[in-house]
């Protein structure tokens, strides 16, 4: 099998032996004979060879200092080395091989055995070339797949989030905006060096999207207990809390069915902390302080702030200074009196978020999600 005319380069000090050996290659190859390692370096900043011939005793830089500084460099150090000695003893091949030459051959040259051990190396880095190309575009096949099974995963979330969202009388949007909120606020934490450590650990994308399914429970609720016009009968309440845990208990269902864990580890504890206090008087663990994650604190800011601006059936909208001021008053109560310090002074961008999409329909933020998505 052969590999086709390659670039060679053959370093040697001695005239005779550069012209020798080119003789003997030059039908097959193209060679380029040079006296030195530093001409040799000269020449490879025009090209990168297919191979290098080199010699191992020559004046100012030997062979082994060449090699080393060979490997030293990315560009150079895949390119092959076949040492040529005069004299060969075991321990000077060893430390050559053990340098990275891939093979040894002896002056003088027979040209038969120089071709053939040629060929063979030659044919080695070319499959080695190969196997790296296909390892690559192996690479960018399993990305681009993944990025597409995580658009479908995320546009089938999106969907049942909305789906959750219909059967509620919320004002639209409700779900899209809370992400919004949340990602600001996870950006000011970092912006502010505020819980750099538990947010560092965080890939923010999944953190966002993965509050989509805060209340994908709701799907267990009745529509009369949902949707009614007014104030929940203590019996009433209790059904509406058993939506945090019906949430966790179908995130976890998918978590079964899926090697993907982080996206819905953030859902879960979205799902399940997003109504404990800071004061401990939450539900559904009554969990306190920094025993509730930090996911759940900070969804929760997000999700009160946005029922507090949207209208329900039950109450009027506040405005925007309102519920800033009632977030302001549950400092400490209901919130991290950290988040609420992050929160106050940088709420205008939550105003703005709810200038921008406030008026959206239901249906733009279902497509807006998908595009975010995919
Ligand atoms: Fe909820």
């Amino acid at each position: 099998m052969t590999t086709g005319r390659s670039k060679i380069i053959l370093v040697d000090d001695n005239m005779a032996n550069l012209s020798v050996g080119k003789n003997m290659l030059k039908t097959f190859h193209e060679v380029y004979p040079v006296l030195s390692a530093e001409k040799l370096f000269e020449c490879l900043e025009r090209f990168i060879p297919d191979l290098i011939l080199l010699d191992i005793e020559m004046p100012d830089m030997d062979g082994y200092e060449t090699i080393r500084r060979l490997k030293d460099v990315e560009d150079f150090a895949d390119i092959p080395v076949i040492f040529l000695t005069a004299k060969r003893d075991e321990g000077s091949e060893l430390e050559g091989l053990n340098l990275g030459a891939v093979d040894y051959v002896s002056k003088p040259f027979s040209a038969p055995l120089l071709l053939k051990r040629l060929e063979t190396q030659l044919l080695i880095a070319s499959q080695k070339k190969a196997l790296k190309r296909n390892n690559d575009d192996l690479q960018t096949t399993v990305l681009q797949k993944t990025k597409q099974v995580t658009g479908l995963q995320n546009a089938v979330l999106n969907i049942v989030a909305e789906l959750v969202e219909f059967r509620d009388s919320v004002t639209g949007g409700h779900v899209f905006r809370t992400q919004k909120y949340l990602q600001f606020l996870i950006e000011q934490l970092v912006k502010e060096n505020v819980y750099t450590k538990e947010v560092a650990g965080w890939d923010m994308d999944f953190v966002v999207s993965s509050a989509q399914l805060h209340d994908v429970g709701k799907i267990a609720i009745s529509d009369t207990i949902l949707n009614k016009p007014g104030k929940l009968t203590d019996e009433e309440f209790e059904k509406m809390k058993t939506h945090v845990l019906i949430g966790v208990d179908a995130i976890e269902r998918i978590e079964a069915t899926t090697a993907e864990h982080e996206f819905l580890h953030h859902a879960k504890i979205i799902a399940g902390t997003h109504h404990e206090k800071w004061d401990g008087s939450g539900y559904p663990f009554g969990l306190s302080g920094k025993s509730i994650p930090l996911e759940g604190r900070l969804m929760a800011v997000a999700d009160v702030y946005d029922a507090l601006i949207s209208e329900r059936p039950y109450k009027k909208a506040f405005t925007p200074a309102e519920a800033e001021d009632i977030i302001e008053a549950g400092r400490g109560v209901h919130f991290d009196p950290v988040l609420v310090d992050v929160f106050h002074p940088a709420s205008g961008r939550f105003t703005e978020i709810v200038d921008r999409y406030r008026e959206e329909t239901r249906q733009d933020c279902v497509f807006r999600q998908q595009r975010i998505a995919v």
